[in-house]
């Protein structure tokens, strides 16, 4: 158990630092949370309207994830699993800004390349068909996040389809507001501004 709980630690430190959050700040934008939907997320950071900040976003909460998969996996498949579940935890819920942190889709990609390169594809395609047919951030990470456990246990990586299970369950919690905005017709399209 000691390692197990060393590497969610490990993971919760790295996936609680805000990408979003502190690239925005930097470029003299202010805060993103008084924007748009007020995620710190990288499709939030696009409202401001600067793409590349917005890719740097996307990547640092993703690599954020990654590291702290690929570093933890140096002891095993365990600490591998339970530094991604910190990482995952660490960006939806970082104690330096009071819990309220991202929704996970960034950071759900970084582990899955760390774990499973295939099933990352899978998802690309889902998220990328669906993002350029209708051109909700959201609704085509809820359809790709939900794919994923059911590629994986299909590519019998069992273990890590379980892990994926209660990331996908999470990411669709934290996405409850999109989901009541999709419903209602008043969610916002990607590249439209805040
Ligand atoms: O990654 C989050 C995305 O799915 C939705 O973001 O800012 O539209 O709530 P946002």
């Amino acid at each position: 158990w000691p390692p197990l709980i060393g590497a969610l630690a490990f993971g919760y430190l790295l996936g609680s630092i805000p990408f979003g959050l502190i690239l925005t700040k930097v470029a003299g934008l202010g805060d993103v949370r008084s924007i748009g939907s007020g995620n710190i997320g990288a499709t939030n950071v696009l409202r401001t309207g600067r793409k590349g900040l917005a890719a740097a976003t996307l990547l640092g909460d993703a690599l954020k994830g990654t590291a702290a998969v690929l570093i933890a996996g140096l002891w095993g498949e365990g600490p591998a699993l339970a530094a991604g579940l910190g990482a995952f935890l660490g960006h939806l819920f970082p104690v330096w800004l009071g819990f309220k942190g991202g929704k996970g889709v960034a950071t759900f990609i970084g582990i899955l390349i760390a774990l499973s390169p295939p099933t990352l594809l899978a998802f690309a395609a889902i998220w990328l068909g669906l993002a350029f047919a209708l051109k909700y951030s959201s609704l085509a990470a809820l359809a790709a996040s939900a794919a994923t456990p059911l590629v994986l246990w299909a590519l019998g990586h069992g273990h890590v389809a379980a892990l994926f299970l209660v990331l996908a369950a999470l990411l669709w919690w934290k996405h409850a507001p999109n989901i009541r905005r999709l419903a209602a017709g008043t969610e916002g399209r990607i590249g439209q501004k805040g």
